[in-house]
């Protein structure tokens, strides 16, 4: 039995501003890839990394991972390529479609997460390994956040009603690695729907099923790569990592 890591890494990166596809982005001159398939590579337990990279773009995405090359103390862990597509759940649900046979426990970790510590990771696949069907990294939030109608997309810096506040101690900051029994998620992707509702994150299509979900401990420095001031402190954080 082994384990295995899905990332999804087939976003545009729209938020960050303009370029180069998000996860080919550098950070501390290495893109955010690369520390993303190093970070969870470097927990012992990971055998296999697929990436899902962009529908145009996995040429280029296999030509910079084997520019940079996995340390030796990775040991023997392949990394496979494969494309995305136009949704999150869909890269994901390619990226579970080559898993090998022998692997019985499955992460999917955001490319857009690169600085994840390796004891996060762990930490995720021995919860699963001793029995939860789908495990999630979390932590309390710091903002009080405000339920509307409906999603962005009114006329910018219109005001919108407020619905309900929910209360804060009882709402967690959902991360990645999300870790499952793969026949748990395998079930979760095949039952949910192509579109329209499509959950933002793996552990929300295994709810929907009615399999429980656990919450363990996030990491601060898992902290998700979106906007452009996520970029000022995730160098700042390598830096530091470095010095
Ligand atoms: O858009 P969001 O921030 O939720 O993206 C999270 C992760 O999902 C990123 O690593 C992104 O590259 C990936 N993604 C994907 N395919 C898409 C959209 C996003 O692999 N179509």
């Amino acid at each position: 039995p082994r384990t295995a890591v899905v990332i999804p890494a087939a976003g545009r990166g729209v938020r960050l501003g303009r370029g180069a596809p998000k996860a080919l982005r550098p950070l501390g001159g290495i893109p955010m890839l690369v520390h993303a398939v190093r970070a969870v590579a470097r927990a012992r337990t990971v055998r296999l990394v697929v990436v899902v990279a962009p529908p145009d773009g996995a040429a280029a995405v296999r030509t910079i991972l084997d520019e940079h090359p996995l340390p030796d103390s990775a040991g023997a862990t392949d990394v496979v390529v494969v494309t995305g597509g136009a949704t999150r759940q869909e890269s994901v649900a390619r990226g579970l479609g080559v898993l090998t046979d022998d692997v019985d426990v499955v992460l999917v970790h955001d490319a857009a997460r690169p600085l994840v510590p390796a004891e996060t990771v762990e930490a995720v696949v021995a919860a699963v390994r001793d029995g939860a069907p789908a495990v999630v990294p979390a932590l309390p939030v710091t903002d009080t956040v405000k339920q509307v109608a409906s999603p962005p997309g009114g006329a910018a810096g219109a005001p919108e009603p407020v619905v309900a506040t929910p209360e804060r101690s009882l709402l967690r900051a959902v991360q990645t690695p999300q870790g499952f029994d793969r026949d748990t998620l395998l079930k979760a992707h095949a039952q949910a729907p192509a579109e329209g509702e499509g959950a933002t994150d793996d552990a929300g299509l295994v709810e929907r099923m009615g399999v429980p979900v656990v919450l363990v401990p996030g990491h601060e420095e898992a902290f998700k790569v979106t906007r452009p001031l996520d970029l000022v402190l995730a160098e700042a954080v390598l830096a530091r990592r470095r010095a």
